[in-house]
């Protein structure tokens, strides 16, 4: 009934928000077009690692149920020639981050301790000096534990500005007080009955009140690595902690601002956009990747520009006592086992115009959704004119119906 189409875009509402698979070396001219309207861009970019990183990902219903079965594919490689080239890419992706701020905007660039020094300088440059603000300190416990040395347990997360009336509010970010406890001080209670910590210091009392807020510093120690059950996680090796991009993001943006990060991976910043009620736009190299980013946005007002996959598969549809009902994707080189209907990770019904595919509903699995929808009531002359189907491996393919 569906025989598979040519698209290489698709558009949720008005299309405002972006996920854009490309490359920042060749930045595409939708994300140029945002030059000067960025309040802030964050960047997540390789760390010269030298690994290959992998995505593990559990398919089909009872693998988003139970955890298993999973499959395991390529996430990117983090592997550059030397440094040079390296270097060359973060001074891209630097330069072009400061085109797209606008002047109260500010820029995070997110490295650890591989590449932050010569990263800093690059920035200085790009930023000019006295644009730096902060040098953050993201420490945690995940990982092993070096003998020869300290365990390296922190990443650095540089933060300027673009200009100097830049937005920044610290108290959005009040701490909760448990992690603040200041047990070396003398505890008192003031006449109007409010409990403090109290410390002398030259003959002076400096009183801390608990009902007061704190604030985080430039050390963060309380917001932990992804663990390997969390809801949270994409199975996309690098993910960071929403916990993260929400403290990094809340401070210096407003809803209805515009946020960019052109490493998007698995989708952290935008969802933390989109929880924020900001706009946003992520490139990344990957199409798969693109899809994993996806799968965690509402589809709302998002355009997604990103190549599909045309090949002999073939999606299992029949149309019977009104109702659609879809049997899943048969794919003859697909990696993982079972049925065919867990091979589908996700549907969006629409229409194609001008090679453009126009979406009015979608479908996902997610760890609160495992059990995808595969039949839907319907008019026959209500079936829908496309449909754009994501596999579990996150590719992408788009069936027009047959007339
Ligand atoms: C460390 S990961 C980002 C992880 C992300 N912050 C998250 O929470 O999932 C870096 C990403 O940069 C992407 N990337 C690498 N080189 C790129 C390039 N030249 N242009 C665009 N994206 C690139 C990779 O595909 C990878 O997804």
């Amino acid at each position: 009934m569906y025989e598979q189409a040519a698209v290489g875009r698709e558009v949720f509402g008005n299309g405002e928000n972006m996920l854009i698979c490309g490359n920042v070396m060749k930045l595409p001219e939708e994300i140029r077009r945002l030059a000067g309207k960025v309040q802030c861009v964050y960047l997540d970019p390789p760390f010269m690692t030298g690994e290959r990183f992998r995505r593990k990902r559990p398919y089909g219903e009872k693998g988003w149920k139970t955890g298993a079965p999973t499959l395991t594919l390529p996430a990117f490689e983090d592997h550059y020639t030397d440094e040079r080239a390296y270097l060359r890419l973060l001074k891209r992706m630097i330069n072009a981050s400061r085109e797209l701020l606008r002047d109260t905007g500010v820029f995070y660039l997110h490295l650890d301790w591989r590449m932050a020094s010569q990263a800093r300088a690059l920035c200085d440059k790009a930023f000019g000096k006295s644009r730096f603000l902060n040098e953050i300190v993201w420490a945690y416990e995940s990982g092993g534990r070096a003998r020869k040395y300290f365990p390296r347990k922190h990443d650095v997360i540089l933060f300027y500005a673009k200009g100097a009336r830049y937005t920044f509010d610290l108290t959005k970010v009040p701490l909760s007080r448990k992690g603040n406890r200041r047990n070396h001080m003398a505890r008192g209670v003031d006449e109007e009955n409010r409990s403090f910590s109290r410390i002398i210091s030259n003959g002076k009392e400096y009183r801390y009140y608990d009902d007061e807020p704190v604030y985080p510093g430039d050390v963060w120690t309380d917001i932990g690595f992804l663990q390997q059950r969390d809801p949270e996680r994409t199975g996309y090796a690098t993910q960071k902690p929403l916990a993260l991009l929400e403290r990094l993001l809340l401070p210096v943006t407003e809803p209805g601002d515009l946020v960019v990060d052109l490493c998007c991976g698995s989708g952290t910043t935008l969802e933390a956009a989109q929880n924020l009620g900001c706009r946003f736009a992520g490139l990344d190299i990957s199409p798969e990747t693109v899809a994993v980013a996806l799968s965690r946005l509402k589809p709302e007002n998002l355009t997604v520009d990103c190549p599909c996959r045309r090949d002999k598969a073939v999606l299992k549809t029949e149309y019977n006592g009104g109702r659609l009902e879809i049997g899943g994707l048969e794919i003859p080189d697909f990696p993982g086992k079972g049925r065919i209907a867990d091979n589908l990770e996700g549907w969006d019904t629409g229409r194609i115009e001008n090679g453009v595919f126009l979406a009015d509903g979608c479908r996902r699995r997610s760890y609160r959704y495992p059990e995808l929808v595969l039949s839907l009531k319907m008019k026959e002359e209500e079936l829908p004119e496309a449909i754009m189907t994501t596999d579990a491996a996150g590719n992408r393919r788009v069936f027009e119906r047959a007339r």
